[in-house]
């Protein structure tokens, strides 16, 4: 792959103070992109900002916003487009956790609709705000590519994690719908990560008490880790994926393809 391949693209990425947005923004940093890094966690964000500046050549401007709130969400539309020349890549990935545990007849409504809100509507929002100028962007041979994070939790709905699956399995519909809308000018695919260590686990231990207690094993015998999700998106963000749209890419070491058979339960993970 190119080592600059998006010299002269613009990137804007939600959830870029942590996890899966920050290694993302500092790998397409590396490759030529300048960078909207979009968060609701200003500190973290100005650090993140400062790390990728030091590392690489590339423009990084941080945009404070909640993804929730259309309001925060126009004007942080307006402010990246201002910033960036243009917007090729769109990182829909901003998104919280799940309590583990109430079953949807336990969950409590101000729980449900804060996920629902921030995981879904966040992205409908961001896509519905950046997208229409996106399209008409005159990029060659296409004007641009749309990611949005969902969750092995969107493909087989776990129960504990009940509106957080419903928010993710939402994300995977409005992105097939995304596709269809955006077509021919846009690509619009999904990342379904499974088990990775990131800021919305907290801890290693925090993941391994939820694995084991939902009885959670990797065929691939192991976490994932951010690099995992990180190469995948290289892919997607590059010319190789040009033919692809519409699709949902789980990364999850085989739990969403196997299920949970009972020899997978001895693994060590
Ligand atoms: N880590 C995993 O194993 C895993 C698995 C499947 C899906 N995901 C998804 O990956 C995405 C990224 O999460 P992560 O794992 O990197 O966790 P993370 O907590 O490290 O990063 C999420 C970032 O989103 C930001 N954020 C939260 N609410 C926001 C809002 N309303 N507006 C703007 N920013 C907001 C947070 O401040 C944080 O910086 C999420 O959509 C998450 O659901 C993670």
């Amino acid at each position: 792959m190119n080592e600059k391949f998006l010299d002269g693209k613009g990137v804007l990425i939600t959830g870029g103070a942590s996890g899966f947005g920050e290694a993302t923004a500092l790998s397409l940093a590396k490759k030529g992109a300048d960078i909207v890094l979009v968060d609701i966690d200003e500190a973290k964000l100005n650090n993140v900002v400062q790390k990728i500046k030091k590392e690489t050549e590339a423009q990084v401007f941080p945009l404070i916003c909640d993804v929730s709130d259309s309001e925060e969400v126009q004007n942080m539309a307006k402010k990246a487009f201002h910033e960036l020349d243009n917007i090729y890549v769109l990182f829909n990935n901003a998104g919280i956790g799940n309590i583990y545990g109430p079953d949807l007849l336990r969950m409590k409504e101000d729980i449900f609709d804060s996920i629902i809100n921030t995981n879904l509507r966040g992205q409908w929002l961001v896509a519905k705000y950046i997208c229409k100028k996106m399209k008409r962007q005159k990029l060659e041979p296409l004007a641009g590519k749309v990611i949005c994070t969902a969750s092995i939790a969107g493909v087989v709905a776990n129960p504990k994690l009940c509106a957080y699956s419903i928010s993710k399995a939402g994300v995977i519909s409005m992105m097939k719908s995304l596709a269809k809308t955006l077509a021919p000018k846009i690509t619009v695919n999904a990342i379904s990560p499974g088990y990775h260590v990131t800021g919305i686990y907290k801890t290693y231990e925090a993941m391994k008490a939820t694995m084991n207690d939902g009885n959670v094993k990797t065929p691939l015998n192991r976490v994932g880790t951010i690099d995992d999700v990180v190469k995948l998106i290289l892919y997607l963000v590059s010319d190789k994926s040009n033919f692809t749209t519409g699709h949902n890419f789980i990364i999850d070491g085989g739990i969403a393809e196997v299920g949970l058979p009972a020899n997978y339960l001895d693994s060590d993970v």
